[in-house]
């Protein structure tokens, strides 16, 4: 049996249809539950839910052979893990956000205070920049930021664009695309090597095959 940590929230859906497609009957996810723990008919994957900043601790520990996660956790939490597939969903980007005022100086600015729910990927940004700033670590809603005047900027994730534009906010500096990856145990890959490889396998013969 091998153990699959799935991420709550935004890829969950998108998640359960790809392993879905790629031969897992997960059924019994599509049904209204606050169950955390799943089998698949067979027993032979067990799918556990989890907070997706979680997903690389339950990977790294080897609870979880494998693990479905986004880009930006990954760069955020940096765990020791295999990442093996882009799965090419869940696209989005992390960006620098703030008032469109804002546009010409804030880069210029000897202090800066950022807000965002990734210190870690606004420290390494910042590393190369000859200035000081100070990152203020909030949970969510991180546009709340520049309006009440917490921050001066935010480093956030922007998927369609509207929770910035509603708020009256822009991208100030593009960080990086991200998207959902497969993540795998690395003691796992060996010691259950066939298992994962065939789960592998099975995923990129139908991404390629959406391709087409
Ligand atoms: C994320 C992110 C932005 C928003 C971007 O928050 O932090 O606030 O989504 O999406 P959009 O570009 O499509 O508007 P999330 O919905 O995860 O909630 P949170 O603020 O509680 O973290």
């Amino acid at each position: 049996m091998i153990t699959i940590a799935l991420s709550k929230g935004r890829l969950f859906d998108e998640s359960v249809r790809l392993l879905t497609d790629a031969g897992l009957d997960c059924s019994e996810l599509e049904q209204p539950s606050r169950k955390l723990i799943f089998y698949t008919p067979d027993e032979q994957v067990r799918l556990v839910l989890v907070k997706p900043s979680d997903v690389p601790t339950y990977v790294e520990y080897g609870i979880a052979d494998a693990g479905i996660v986004g880009k930006d956790v990954l760069m955020e939490e940096g765990r020791s893990l295999y990442e093996m597939l882009d799965l090419k969903y869940g696209r989005c980007r992390i960006v620098v956000a703030g008032f469109p005022e804002k546009r010409d100086t804030w880069i210029t600015r000897a202090y800066t205070r950022v807000a965002t729910k990734y210190p870690n990927i606004a420290k390494s940004y910042f590393s190369s920049q000859d200035k000081t700033v100070e990152i203020i670590k909030l949970n969510g809603s991180v546009e709340l930021g520049p309006l009440t005047g917490l921050s001066d900027v935010i480093i956030d994730i922007v998927e369609s664009g509207r929770t910035l534009k509603e708020n009256g906010l822009v991208v100030l500096d593009e960080i990086c695309p991200i998207s959902a990856r497969l993540v795998v145990n690395r003691i796992s890959l060996k010691t259950k090597n066939t298992e994962i490889r065939s789960l592998i396998n099975n995923i990129q013969r139908m991404l390629e095959e959406k391709k087409t």
